[in-house]
Parts: C-alpha cells; structure tokens; sequence
C-alpha cells in the first residue's frame, strides 16, 4: 500500500486482489463506455496555466461543503456493493473518511445498512436514496437515515432505470457471489479476499435485507430490486421527498441546464453535476464539459458539485477552477478500499490531496477557494 504514488496504483492492486466479478463492477460504464471514458478524457483536456517566482508558501486546499470546512472539498460518493470489495466495507470507508475529515455519503444500496455504520462511528455520514415504487419502504428509509443522525440527504435521480453494464451481465453480479463454476475458480485465486470476506457476516444488501417483507435471502432480494426503481419518478416526488427531509438536502445526477433549474427551485443545498460516473446514459457528455453552463444557470444561488471521472487532486483542482464548490469520488476511493480496505481509502485520500495542493502552488496560487479558471490555459 505504501508503495502507491497514484490512484492507477490502487487501481491494479485492487484488480488483483478482488474477484473479477467486483472488480469489473467498479471499473466499467454502461454499452460502449464511451461517456465513461469521455469522463476521464476531458478532465486530461483542461492544461494547466503554469506560474513561476510566486511565494506559494502557507497554501490551503481547505473549502466548506455543506457549512463545513474541509481540508479538501471532496466527499466520498455512495457505492453500491462497497462491503463485497472489503468485508465491511463502508464501515471502514466512513472511518477512513471521518479521520481524514471529509464526509461519506452511504449508498441505498450498500451491503452494510444505516445502523451498521451509525454504530460504527461518531461522525455523522450522509445518506444517499433511491427512489422505489414502495415508497413506505422510502419512507422507512428516510425515518431510519433521521434516527442513525445522518447529516444529509443525497437523492439520486439518474438511475430510474438501469444501464445496461455488459460484464455484469456476462459475471452475473451478487451479493453475495453467486457459486457458478466460473465464480468459484475466480475466488479460488483470490485468497486473501476469500479470508477477509470470512471475518463478517454482513454479505447483502443489509438496507433492504429483512426491512421489506418477504425480502430475506438473495432470491427474493433479487427479484425485489429488479423491479423496484421507480420509473413513474417526477419533480413533484422531488418535492415531496424534499419536504419530508428537514436537515441539509443534495440532489445528484444533474447533467442539463433546464434540470439544474428545475432542482434548484426545489430548494436544496447542493446540486451534484453527474452522470453517475459513466454508468448511465452511455453516449452523452462528460460532467466537466457540462459543469460551467450549469455553474453559469445556477451557481449564484446554489452550491454546484461534481463528479465522474476524478482520478487525481488535479482533476479536483480542474473541476473548482471551472466553479464546482465541491467534488464527489467514487472508484478512486473503491480502488483503494479494493486494494486494502481503510488503509486503502486513506491513502486515496491522501494521493488526491498531495496532488491538489501541489498543483495549486505550481500554478502559482496559494488558496484553493480562491481560484478560477484563469488557472487554465483556454
Ligand atoms: C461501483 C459503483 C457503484 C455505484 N453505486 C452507486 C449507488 O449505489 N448510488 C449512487 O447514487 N451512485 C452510485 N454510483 C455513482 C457514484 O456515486 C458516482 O456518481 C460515480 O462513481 C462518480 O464517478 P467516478 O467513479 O468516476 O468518480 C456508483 C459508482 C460506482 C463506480
């Protein structure tokens, strides 16, 4: 782990610890992976302005999201599966995330559930939700994400459907692993994950999982969750769902200027700009393509955030200078959750952050709420 100079790293060590069937649910996008990739591709794009013979001693990388002052305005995004890369998985990324300050957002679909990780820790986690056509059962989840104290809520809006990700369909993706033959001697050559996955007994989707009736082992979840995103989802459910929740309140997979509208006059506290990391709409445009008309209709009024396609405290860095008050990751932390559990989602955190702060003074600049985009060649 210590070996690890950039996420790339924790990428491999990650591929070769974690049966392929985890491992290619992470590293891959929906049909053709081309916005995936466009993700990645158009971060690279963006060059650096670089200034010399400026004192950029006392830098600060610091920035608030949500009020709070971070010492980099990045957030760990919700991950479905996260607990299958490392037993207890998400309990161990909200660790790693509270000793490094920066918040962790749990997924609807996590494998450990809200009471998991609320008696886990002390720090307060945001909750992302998904809507589903049982709304009691959102109602219950809103209910028990109040009563774990979760300090935000972070609705999803891009995943009404599915997109299609061939390689899960061809590993046929579950939690836990479906034993096929094929499965089985994938795992055999995974020994250190097979051991890990021992040591809990939390190996479903511990949200969902015993809190829906008739839900209680992996078939009745499966079929249950196939069928259950809501596809008839409209602005007033938005509303009403905004209502419902009285703390801080986030919407995300916001990709057109007319919906970062729309969701701003809900009235929330921020807007995430993504495309849920090229795992949706294959075929439209990256979110750092989209981020400055977004940032232009709203950003006066509302904090705009982003993510997809951060691999690197200079893609942070990209993403404020052309306005995002806030960033979300999501593989470059479940790389290195993949690769060595907490340790590994520190030392993503802490890759990214060396980054951010030494592309900063190389540009010249001292304080990282400060920047703009002049801080690019154009
Ligand atoms: C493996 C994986 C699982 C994800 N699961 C969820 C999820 O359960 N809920 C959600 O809102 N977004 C989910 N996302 C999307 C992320 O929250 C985030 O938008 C995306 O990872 C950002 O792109 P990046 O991975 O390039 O950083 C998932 C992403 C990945 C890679």
């Amino acid at each position: 782990m210590q070996l690890a100079t950039c996420i790339e790293d924790l990428r491999q060590m990650h591929r070769r610890r974690v049966p392929r069937m985890f491992y290619d649910y992470v590293d891959s996008g929906s049909w053709s992976e081309a916005t995936y990739h466009a993700n990645e591709d158009d971060f690279a794009r963006l060059k650096f302005r670089q200034k010399v013979a400026v004192d950029v001693s006392g830098r600060s990388t610091q920035m608030p999201m949500l009020g709070q002052m971070l010492p980099m305005p990045v957030a760990l995004a919700p991950t479905g599966f996260a607990g299958m890369q490392y037993a207890d998985g998400e309990i161990l990324a909200a660790k790693a995330a509270a000793d490094f300050g920066v918040p962790f957002t749990l997924s609807t679909l996590a494998i450990c559930s809200i009471e998991d990780v609320a008696e886990a820790t002390d720090t307060p986690f945001w909750f992302q939700l998904y809507v589903m056509r049982d709304r009691d059962f959102v109602r219950r989840l809103i209910a028990r994400a109040k009563a774990a104290k979760c300090s935000a809520l972070m609705l999803t809006l891009d995943l009404q459907l599915m997109g299609q990700r061939h390689k899960d369909i061809k590993n046929g993706l579950s939690a836990p692993p479906r034993l096929t033959m094929g499965n089985i001697i994938n795992m055999m050559t995974k020994p250190a994950w097979c051991m890990n996955m021992l040591t809990t007994k939390r190996r479903e989707f511990r949200n969902i999982v015993g809190h829906v009736e008739g839900v209680d082992d992996m078939r009745s979840l499966a079929s249950w969750t196939a069928d259950q995103f809501d596809t008839t989802l409209n602005w007033d459910d938005v509303a009403a769902i905004r209502k419902a929740w009285d703390g801080a309140f986030i919407i995300k997979g916001i990709l057109d200027v007319e919906d970062a509208k729309a969701a701003a006059n809900i009235g929330v506290d921020a807007v995430v700009v993504s495309n849920h990391g090229g795992r949706q709409l294959d075929g439209t445009s990256s979110t750092i393509a989209m981020l400055p008309q977004i940032v232009d209709a709203i950003g006066k009024t509302t904090d705009v955030w982003l993510d997809s396609g951060i691999r690197s405290g200079q893609d942070v860095l990209r993403a404020v200078a052309l306005g995002a008050k806030g960033t979300l990751i999501g593989r470059a932390y479940l790389y290195g959750l993949g690769a060595g559990g907490g340790a590994g989602v520190t030392k993503a955190l802490e890759l990214i952050h060396k980054e951010l702060d030494t592309t900063l003074g190389l540009c010249g600049e001292k304080n990282l709420a400060k920047v703009g985009a002049d801080i690019l060649l154009s």
